[in-house]
C-alpha cells in the first residue's frame, strides 16, 4: 500500500475559517474529509448516526439520520445557531447494498435509496437554505464509479449513485447564479470499514484481486485521496468548476485493460 499522507506545506485556497458540514463523518471517507478540512483551517461539523469518535477534530457534532427530514432539518438549524452559516456541505453518509433485480427485496431497494439518494437530497435541501440566503457555498455530493457505470449485482446502489450524479448536475444549474457550486466525487474502491464489510462478505474475497486490477493504478484507494479531491472541490482553487462528477478512481473508469500493454513494453 502506498502511503498517502498530508504534507504540512500543502494548502488549498479559501478553506480557512469556512464552516464545513460533513455527513458520514464517523467513519471512512467522511472521517478522512473532516480531518483534511480541519487541517485546512475549516470549522468542521460532523453529522452521523453514530456519536463523535474520540479522535475527531470536529468543532461540533450532531447525531442525525440523513434519511429522516426532521432529523436533518434540526441538525442544520443547530449548525446555523452555533456557527451562523454553512459554507461547505460534503455528503458522505451512505450504505452498501444491492443484488440482482429479480431477487431484490423491495425493503432493500427502499433502504439503500433512502440513505444514499433521499439522504443526499435532504442534506442538500436544508443546507441550501442558508447558502441561498448568504449567496455563497460549495456542495460536494458523494456518488461512486458505480454511479457512472454498471457493476454486477449493483442495482439499487448504482441507481442511487447515478441519481446523485444527476441531482448534482441539476443543483449546479439551479444555484450557480447564487454563487453556489455543486460537484460530485465518484470514488473507486477505497479501503474503509464499508469496503472491508463488502469485501469480507461471503465469497467476495475470491474477487478482491479482480476488483483491484480494475483500477489501472493497480491498487485500491486511500481515504485521504478522496478527502483531497473533496477539499479541492470545496476550495477556491475550484472556483470555475460546477456540475462536475470527478472520478477519484485510479483509472477504474478509464477503460479496459487486456494486458496488451505487456506486449508494448509497458507492464
Ligand atoms: N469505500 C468505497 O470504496 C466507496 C466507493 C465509492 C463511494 N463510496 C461512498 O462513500 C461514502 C462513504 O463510504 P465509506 O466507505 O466511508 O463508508 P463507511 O461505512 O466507512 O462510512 C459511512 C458512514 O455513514 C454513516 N451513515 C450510514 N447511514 C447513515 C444515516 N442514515 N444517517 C447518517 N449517517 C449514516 C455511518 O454511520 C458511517 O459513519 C458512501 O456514500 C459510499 O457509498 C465509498
Amino acid at each position: 500500500m502506498v502511503e498517502v499522507g498530508l504534507d504540512e506545506h500543502r494548502s488549498m485556497r479559501g478553506l480557512k475559517g469556512k464552516v464545513a458540514v460533513i455527513t458520514g463523518a464517523g467513519s471512512g471517507l467522511g472521517a478522512a474529509t473532516l480531518h483534511r478540512l480541519s487541517e485546512e483551517g475549516s470549522i468542521t461539523v460532523g453529522l452521523d448516526l453514530v456519536p463523535a469518535p474520540d479522535e475527531t477534530r470536529a468543532a461540533s457534532w450532531h447525531q442525525v439520520d440523513v434519511s429522516n427530514e426532521d432529523s436533518v432539518a434540526a441538525a442544520m438549524k443547530a449548525v446555523i445557531a452555533e456557527h451562523n452559516r454553512i459554507d461547505v456541505l460534503a455528503t458522505f453518509a451512505g450504505v452498501a447494498g444491492g443484488g440482482p433485480v429479480h431477487s431484490l427485496a423491495s425493503q432493500e431497494w427502499n433502504r439503500v435509496l433512502a440513505v444514499n439518494l433521499t439522504g443526499t437530497f435532504l442534506c442538500c435541501k436544508h443546507a441550501l437554505v442558508p447558502m441561498v440566503e448568504q449567496e455563497s457555498g460549495a456542495i460536494i455530493t458523494v456518488a461512486s464509479v458505480e454511479g457512472i457505470e454498471g457493476t454486477e449485482g449493483g442495482s439499487v446502489y448504482n441507481a442511487a449513485k447515478g441519481g446523485v450524479v444527476l441531482l448534482t448536475k441539476n443543483m449546479a444549474i439551479d444555484y450557480a447564479r447564487r454563487n453556489i457550486r455543486v460537484n460530485a466525487v465518484c470514488p473507486g474502491f477505497v479501503e474503509t470499514p464499508m469496503f472491508d464489510a463488502v469485501m469480507g462478505s461471503s465469497g467476495m474475497a475470491d474477487y478482491r484481486d479482480e476488483y483491484r486490477n480494475q483500477h489501472q493504478i493497480g491498487r485500491f484507494g486511500h481515504p485521504s485521496e478522496v478527502a483531497a479531491a473533496t477539499a479541492f472541490l470545496a476550495s477556491e482553487d475550484a472556483s470555475f468548476i460546477t456540475g462536475h462528477a470527478l472520478v477519484v478512481d485510479g483509472g477504474y473508469t478509464a477503460g479496459m485493460r487486456t494486458g496488451l500493454s505487456d506486449l508494448l513494453g509497458l507492464s
